[in-house]
């Protein structure tokens, strides 16, 4: 099966520094860096190390993956040196890329259910006005004459685009708006794409890039109203493409649903929206600092050999996946001769060395 998702694309001037990434540029970079040769995604791959596009779905941070990685490094170097793989160098724009290849594999992992679908498409109201025969009347068009949905996402479009008729039908009929969860998106399309007409049709890989993504953010109205306290940049609440299809479905209808949003429109807002989440770790400078201090971090960067570190606004995960690969051997190598254990990282403590890093000390 190939992946699909939305390339996830970090952003954004407003927002920070935090690198733009592309999980199409993710799966080429997983390959030409030989992670491939001990990692699978979804099985496909190397079987020496864990499969990369598995477990923690809806937690899968930023912050989480450079935790891991982190902590797993000395490891992994070994294991590197033994199968004779020069170790990979990353910066802060490839882990980004990688980062949303990982999270675009995991999307894959809550994959709807058919039958479910079709009770949900039943108990939400849709087949009020949807046929699902030929023979049959409703008010809106039948299910076998609808464009092909291969995800949710392009479900939430189709419904987006005709909101504004389909709740001038519901009115007229006294059907209140049904309220759809990420889940019965899912199911939903499930249902659509088991159907006769859908048979054969797959996702794609469709990365968006989010730059776009932010000018049409603007462009199609959504900045007027997103500022502020309705921001989009917290963290948690869009975890996965269907809790963003559900949000465009839930969404109040607007004039703007007049101009329609074609599919690539839909992806590039998609991926925009999506990135925003992770502009903001969420970690707290205060701890952080315990953290920095407790393992021995502060015994070389602060009293010690290593070099001063203040990242400043460059302080994001990506950068912490970066030096890790960069200045991580080097560093094991002065923690060795100091007789300082290699950090593991648990819990909130990555975002919390992320804050800290980057007001400083
Ligand atoms: C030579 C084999 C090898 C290569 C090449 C390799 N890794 Fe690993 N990796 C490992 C092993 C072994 C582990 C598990 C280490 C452990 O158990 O502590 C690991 C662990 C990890 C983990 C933590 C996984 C988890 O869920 O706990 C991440 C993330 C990771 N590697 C990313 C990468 C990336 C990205 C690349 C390419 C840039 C890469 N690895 C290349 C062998 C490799
Ligand atoms: C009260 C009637 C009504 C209900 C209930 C209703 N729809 Fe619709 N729907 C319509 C009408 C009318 C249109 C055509 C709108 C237009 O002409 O733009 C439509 C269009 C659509 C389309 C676009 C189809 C195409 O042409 O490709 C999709 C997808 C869709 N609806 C999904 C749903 C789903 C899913 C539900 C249940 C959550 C639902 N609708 C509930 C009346 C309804
Ligand atoms: C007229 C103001 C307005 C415009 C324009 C607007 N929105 Fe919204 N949006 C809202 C309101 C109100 C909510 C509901 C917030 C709530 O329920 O708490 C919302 C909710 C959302 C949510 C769900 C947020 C969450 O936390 O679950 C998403 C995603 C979203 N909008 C995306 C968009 C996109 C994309 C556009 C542009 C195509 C857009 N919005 C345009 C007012 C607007
Ligand atoms: C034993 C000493 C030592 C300890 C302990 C140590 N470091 Fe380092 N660190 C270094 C050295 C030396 C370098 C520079 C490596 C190089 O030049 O490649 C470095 C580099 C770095 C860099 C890259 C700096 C840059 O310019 O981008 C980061 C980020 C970093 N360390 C974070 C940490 C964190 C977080 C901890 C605690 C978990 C830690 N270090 C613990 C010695 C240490």
């Amino acid at each position: 099966m190939k992946v699909v998702l939305i390339g996830a694309a970090l952003a954004v001037a407003a927002y920070g520094t935090v690198p733009l990434g592309d999980a199409s540029r993710g799966e080429a970079l997983f390959r030409s860096q030989n992670c491939v040769t001990c990692h699978s995604v979804n099985g496909e791959g190397g079987r020496a190390a864990p499969d990369l596009g598995r477990g923690q779905s809806r937690e899968y941070t930023p912050a989480l993956m450079a935790a891991l990685m982190w902590n797993h490094a000395p490891q992994m170097w070994s294991a590197m040196e033994k199968a004779g793989i020069t170790k990979p160098q990353l910066n802060s724009q490839q882990s980004a890329d990688l980062f949303a290849y990982f999270y675009a594999a995991r999307f894959f992992e809550h994959k709807g259910d058919a039958a479910r679908g079709r009770k949900a498409f039943v108990e939400k109201s849709c087949s009020e006005c949807h046929s699902l025969s030929p023979t049959a009347k409703g008010t809106g068009p039948e299910v076998l004459k609808w464009n092909q949905v291969t995800d949710a996402i392009e479900l939430a479009r189709q419904m987006w685009n005709h909101g504004a008729p389909m709740q001038a039908a519901m009115k007229a009929k006294g059907v209140k708006k049904p309220a759809m969860t990420a889940m019965e998106m899912n199911d939903i399309t499930v249902y659509l794409q088991n159907l006769p007409q859908a048979k054969g049709l797959k996702p794609e890989f469709a990365p968006a890039s989010a730059e776009t993504g932010e000018t049409l953010f603007k462009a199609k109205g959504c900045a007027g109203c997103h500022t502020g306290a309705r921001s989009l940049a917290k963290p948690g609440v869009l975890r996965s493409t269907a809790d963003l299809a559900a949000a465009m479905w839930n969404h109040p209808v607007l004039a703007e649903q007049k101009s329609p949003l074609r599919p690539e429109e839909m992806k590039r807002l998609v991926g925009y929206v999506w990135t925003l989440q992770f502009s903001d770790e969420g970690g707290a400078w205060a701890r952080g600092s315990k953290v920095f201090e407790s393992k021995g971090c502060m015994g070389c960067h602060t009293n010690g050999p290593g070099p001063r570190l203040q990242l400043g606004e460059k302080a994001n995960s990506f950068e912490m996946v970066a030096a890790l690969w960069s200045h991580g051997p080097t560093m094991q190598t002065a923690m060795r001769s100091k007789g300082v254990a290699w950090p593991r990282f648990v819990n909130t403590d990555m975002a919390d060395v992320i804050a800290y890093l980057k007001r400083g000390q």
